[in-house]
């Protein structure tokens, strides 16, 4: 079976169900898009062998098994310290092979620590993935393309069903993290093309997920509140009835911020099954006195575009706060310096002025300002105003009111790019206003 439609793990839930009955199996194929065909990759591997950490006899095609790594956590955050990612969503964490004892082991092969992520996925025809990354996928700093790294080098690359040898002959270099990306994605997200009946309108952009922690609780009534207290049963017990299994929660302090959903897999990562099954032992929370803090971003965009996007469809810009001493990071990777170029190198300080709704700023070297399309800042700049729009959870820097940016090509090492507005240079990105 094609990647794209394996990997559309049936919907769980007490709305999804009553499209799809049997959680995790897969559904009848969906008409593939000419992206999702670009992606395609058949490992011809079996499904309907045990599944990872359920053999109980040696399985020797570590392609078409996933050993030692078979216990696996789709872990997602609830990030409010600060606030990440949509405030009517849990975000992503990764895709963690745990060996099924529950050990692990990480960094498994540095030769294929691939770096720029974004573009590894934009050239393997994943764009698609990269958007909904962007909204979805987020590092608390804003320094996603560092935490996808991260991320694949870390957990991505000890998977044996993804490893090279197990590509077909020809595929581009980095080929496995590409599906590695797409694959954690697919498994948090599911096709909206599967969902396409239900009509509980409040929720119909989250019932996208396959694992929409969010919904799941607020159908239950436990929604993010700064003064209530929840016990661990009321939330496990909310997210097993909705979904059938039992996650495993993490708190900072008492409150919530992790989850991980628990599968074995059947066959490869490339094509597999997932079999979702319950958490094999509690993790860090308390059992009483749980806070769920609400997040201070605004919700995602409603609508069935699968594209993440960062820029709000026609959502007011929030007032929100604006912070007089700020760093400018950019979506990617990196940020600006104190000229107001884009580098990789530590970022400078920023003090802004004014109102998210109209600001000036400057650095060290002086006002900031665009002139011609092309953003400064220097003694001889002239000071711009520009103004802050949320998005999923960021405060974005806005010119003439778009938060598009663009620059020749993405920095390294101590090269620096001239940032541009709007997006008519080949490397496009927004910038997020982090407090500094
Ligand atoms: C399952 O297969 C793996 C990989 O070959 C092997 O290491 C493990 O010992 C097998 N488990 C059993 C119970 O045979
Ligand atoms: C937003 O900021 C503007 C400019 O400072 C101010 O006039 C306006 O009252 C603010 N609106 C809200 C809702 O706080």
């Amino acid at each position: 079976m094609a990647f794209s439609a394996a990997l559309l793990v049936a919907g769980l839930g007490s709305m999804a169900s009553t499209v799809l009955a049997s959680p995790f199996q897969i559904g009848s194929p969906v008409a593939l898009s000419p992206a999702d065909l670009f992606k395609r990759v058949s490992s011809g591997c079996s499904t309907s062998g045990p599944a990872s950490c359920h053999n109980t006899t040696k399985e020797t095609d570590s392609c078409c098994f996933e050993s030692p790594g078979g216990l696996l956590l789709q872990t997602q955050f609830w990030d409010t310290d600060p606030s990440t990612g949509p405030s009517d969503s849990w975000t992503i964490h990764g895709l963690w092979p745990d060996n099924c004892d529950g050990t692990f082991t990480e960094n498994c092969d540095p030769s294929r620590a691939y770096t720029d992520i974004s573009s590894l996925l934009t050239a393997q025809g994943s764009a698609d993935t990269l958007a909904y990354m962007q909204e979805f996928w987020v590092d608390i700093n804003g320094q996603n393309e560092q935490f996808w790294e991260h991320e694949w080098e870390t957990h991505g690359t000890c998977y044996s069903t993804l490893e090279t040898s197990c590509l077909p002959s020809g595929s581009p270099k980095g080929a496995e993290a590409v599906a590695f990306f797409n694959l954690v994605v697919k498994l948090f997200k599911a096709s909206t093309s599967r969902l396409p009946s239900l009509t509980c309108r409040m929720m119909a952009h989250r019932v996208q997920q396959t694992l929409p922690t969010y919904t799941w609780l607020a159908n239950a009534g436990i929604t993010p509140s700064s003064s209530k207290t929840f016990t661990l049963a009321q939330i496990t017990s909310a997210l097993k009835t909705a979904s059938g299994f039992t996650p495993s929660l993490d708190c900072d302090g008492k409150n919530l911020n992790q989850i991980s959903w628990y599968f074995n897999i059947k066959g490869s990562l490339f094509d597999g099954t997932f079999v979702a099954i319950d958490a094999p032992e509690k993790g860090s929370c308390a059992t009483t006195g749980l806070k769920y803090p609400p997040k201070s971003g605004s919700p995602a965009p409603t609508g069935t575009s699968s594209g993440g996007g960062s820029t709000p469809t026609g959502t007011p810009p929030s007032n929100g706060s604006l912070p007089s001493k700020a760093n400018l990071l950019a979506s990617s990777a990196g940020g600006l310096l104190t000229g107001g170029t884009w580098s990789t190198q530590s970022p400078a300080t920023f003090t802004l002025s004014g109102s998210t709704s109209s600001f000036t700023m400057s650095t060290s070297k002086g006002n900031c300002g665009v002139s011609g399309g092309t953003l400064s800042c220097g003694s001889g700049v002239s000071a711009s105003t520009f103004s802050a729009q949320t998005s999923g959870g960021n405060l974005l820097l806005a010119s003439g009111g778009s938060t598009a940016f663009t620059s020749d090509s993405a920095p390294s090492g101590s090269t620096q790019e001239t940032v541009f507005t709007g997006s008519g240079h080949s490397t496009d990105f927004t910038i997020s206003i982090v407090s500094a």
